[in-house]
């Protein structure tokens, strides 16, 4: 039996004989030969060429009998595509994972080989509570390149996103921890009166203007370094997009974020968060979501995912009004339910007094 992965599967077969909990032990194969893949440089060498195994080996620097072990395997999942003792990419291969194609995607597949060795220690993790490692989020040259890998990470999902989610009436929308402002430049591609923001650490900004310089829409769009905890959210917006931020931190220090972000919206301006949120009342599905929280313990002090009713109660103790999720197709979703928005009202609610006995 193989188990593939599908991180859109909401609820996962329940593991019941030895059997099946041998299987989903197994599935760790398939990924480990993608990674040595990625290591040797595979997808990048065969390129658009049809190659001979020993040729290939020759290339590679790599034994013949290894080679013709891992190609075979990469086959059997469509990676590259046999034909006798030849082999050539597949689609994805030719493209999205060859680092001559304009559309590769080197910096996350860089991130994802690394956590393969992070998530070799979650035992540690799970006895400390703690982070693997130090802190290097202020570490210019580690969040350069963490905000490249979120780059490639969006590249394709955030126009689909963009259109389909309506910023009709919006003027202006700040991308608070936007990063790469990969989904700041979908908003201004689909809106074109909209003007956009990206608040985050100087060096993921740098990263942005690099990638704004490429784009027409780029020259609509502004940068403003901030933390966004110990900061004030300067100007004011019609949107706030706070799109995989949530869960690095905990409950309070969101509720710190919310709170700042309201008082930078304008009246009636909406708050639009894109998490990867738990959706069933025990709090553990979708599966990806419970899974992510595990890279949340490995690599942040406080991070966590939260369920949508939590998240909105937080978010209705700091005022805000008309919360609800944003329902999308699953091909449009960054995570699935991923989306909720919140406004703040046009008019200040007032707090209810308490009936005087
Ligand atoms: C996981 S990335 C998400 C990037 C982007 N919003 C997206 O959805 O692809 C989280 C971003 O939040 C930023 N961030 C986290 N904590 C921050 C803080 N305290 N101050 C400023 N930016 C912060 C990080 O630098 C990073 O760019």
């Amino acid at each position: 039996m193989v188990l593939q992965a599908d991180r859109r599967q909401h609820v996962m077969k329940a593991i019941r004989t030895f059997e099946e909990f041998r299987d989903a032990l197994h599935a760790y194969r398939l990924p480990r030969v993608m990674i040595a893949a990625l290591e040797l440089n595979v997808f990048t060498t065969l390129d658009r060429r049809t190659w001979a195994l020993p040729d290939l080996a020759r290339e590679l620097k790599v034994s013949e009998r290894g080679l013709r072990i891992l190609c075979r395997t990469l086959a059997t999942a469509g990676l590259l595509v046999k034909s006798g003792n030849r082999y050539r990419n597949g689609p994805l291969g030719a493209t999205g994972l060859n680092a001559n194609h304009p559309s590769f995607h080197g910096a996350y597949l860089e991130l994802l080989r690394n956590h393969w060795h992070s998530w070799s220690r979650v035992t540690e993790s799970v006895r400390t509570g703690l982070p693997l490692d130090r802190d290097h989020s202020d570490e210019p040259d580690y969040r350069r390149q963490f905000t490249w890998a979120m780059h490639h990470r969006t590249l394709e999902i955030a126009p689909k996103i963009a259109a389909h989610l309506s910023l009709k009436g919006a003027g202006s929308l700040l991308d608070l921890g936007g990063g790469p402002g990969t989904y700041a430049l979908a908003f201004l591609a689909k809106n074109r009166g909209l003007h956009a923001t990206v608040c985050d650490r100087p060096a993921a900004l740098d990263v942005a203007r690099e990638i704004a310089a490429t784009h027409t829409a780029g020259k609509r769009l502004s940068f403003i370094p901030l933390d966004l905890l110990s900061d004030e959210i300067p100007g004011t917006y019609d949107v706030i997009w706070y799109s995989n931020v949530l869960h690095i931190y905990s409950p309070e220090e969101n509720r710190t974020v919310f709170r700042k972000a309201k008082a930078a919206l304008s009246p009636g301006g909406r708050l639009i968060i894109q998490d990867a949120f738990l959706h069933d009342p025990q709090g553990i599905y979708p599966v990806d979501a419970s899974l992510f929280a595990v890279s949340m313990l490995l690599f942040t002090e406080t991070g966590d995912t939260y369920s949508v009713k939590d998240v909105t109660a937080w978010l209705a103790n700091e005022g805000f009004t008309a919360i609800r999720s944003l329902r999308m197709k699953k091909e449009n979703e960054d995570w699935e339910g991923g989306i909720l928005e919140a406004r703040n009202a046009a008019v200040p609610v007032r707090r209810r007094r308490r009936p005087s006995r």
